[in-house]
């Protein structure tokens, strides 16, 4: 038996515990959504997440410790960060506890770590120096990777994140929350007719730009109601995947880096996956994204990026905060 890490994540609307061997191996993954109860607000609710994750959570230890007693855990890795700091404190005191009850040692996972390291999970050969473009409801970051806990932020968003657009686009069109698997289910049922514009930003760089990108699109639904909701949207997820693809690109040819990933919930995007192959072939590099249980939130994750931490003996003190706007 190797390393067995638990791992927890609360930070926003996912309450979630996995157990995972030398990084790698997923004994279990749990998980407990809490989207239906978020859905009639059209979005996260802080408070009712913290409090829902205090009732799921302890559920979801005991089926994960039901065939893996919890005294051979090697360590408990839990996010504290970035996420909703009402929702981290509850992951967060729940790790610390088992971590000072078990006498194994803390592990503090950044949550935008976790979502990178869900490729590791799966990805038998990692190759570095890599380029990852991490999309999610909070952030759109194109990272230039040296090696595993080496990042280099080469560009941002400077207004909504992807998923955040996917989410608001879906409201103009009166969808679910969270709108981003909707929209690119009534994609494929419809064509990329109408031409909204893709933010290419002045300054040199990397950056992102998707708030013009929303605002087209409302504009264009009160313009045009009759217009078909499966055109717009497959019209509003090729100008946004094609803003994703563009910078990457850039960063691809000035960067040249050895390998190519996808991160975060909009990784579970069918186009923006079929666009990052093409990537590959056209520049001939491999490319690798986490099968989409693991591109939205889960703890499977958070336990691959604590093996590695733990590895390197980086442990958490048990006076450890919850940072709601943590840096990678
Ligand atoms: O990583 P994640 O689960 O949570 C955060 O850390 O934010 O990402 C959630 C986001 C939501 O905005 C959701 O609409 C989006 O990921 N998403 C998608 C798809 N599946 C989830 N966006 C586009 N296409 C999808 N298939
Ligand atoms: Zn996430």
């Amino acid at each position: 038996m190797g390393k067995v890490i638990l791992g927890i994540e609360t930070s926003c609307d996912e309450t979630a515990v996995s157990l995972v061997e030398d990084g790698r191996k997923v004994l279990i993954s749990l998980l407990s959504s809490q989207v239906d109860l978020h859905r009639i607000y059209g979005g996260v609710v802080p408070e009712i997440a913290s409090r829902r994750h205090l009732e799921l959570i302890f559920p979801l230890l005991d089926e994960a410790f039901r065939n893996f007693p919890k005294e051979k855990i090697a360590a408990v890795a839990v996010t504290y960060g970035p996420g909703l700091v009402g929702a981290l404190l509850v992951g967060l005191s729940v790790a610390k506890s088992l971590s000072y009850a078990l006498n194994v040692p803390l592990i503090g996972v950044n949550h935008m770590e976790g979502h990178i390291f869900a490729n590791f999970l799966e990805d038998a050969k990692p190759v570095f120096p890599a380029l990852v473009l991490v999309v999610s409801g909070g952030h759109t970051d194109l990272i230039f990777m040296r090696g595993f806990g080496d990042y280099e932020l080469l560009g941002e968003t400077i207004d909504d994140a992807a998923g955040e657009c996917f989410d608001k686009v879906g409201r103009v069109l009166n969808l679910p929350y969270p709108a981003g698997p909707v929209i690119d289910r009534l994609s494929k049922k419809g064509k990329p007719i109408y031409k909204f514009p893709v933010a290419r930003l002045k300054e040199e760089g990397y950056n992102f730009s998707f708030s013009g990108l929303k605002t087209a699109v409302r504009v264009f639904r009160e313009k045009n109601p009759d217009a078909k909701v499966e055109d717009i949207a497959a019209s509003f997820q090729e100008a946004l995947v094609r803003a994703l693809v563009e910078n990457t690109e850039k960063a691809l040819r000035d960067y040249k880096p050895a390998k190519l990933y996808l991160a975060g919930g909009v990784a579970a995007n069918s186009k923006l996956r079929e666009e990052f192959l093409n990537l590959g072939k056209t520049y001939n590099i491999p490319v690798h994204f986490p099968s989409l249980q693991y591109c939205t939130d889960n703890a499977a994750m958070i336990a691959a990026a604590g093996y590695h931490r733990y590895l390197l003996g980086k442990f958490a003190p048990l006076n450890l905060n919850a940072y709601p706007s943590l840096m990678l």
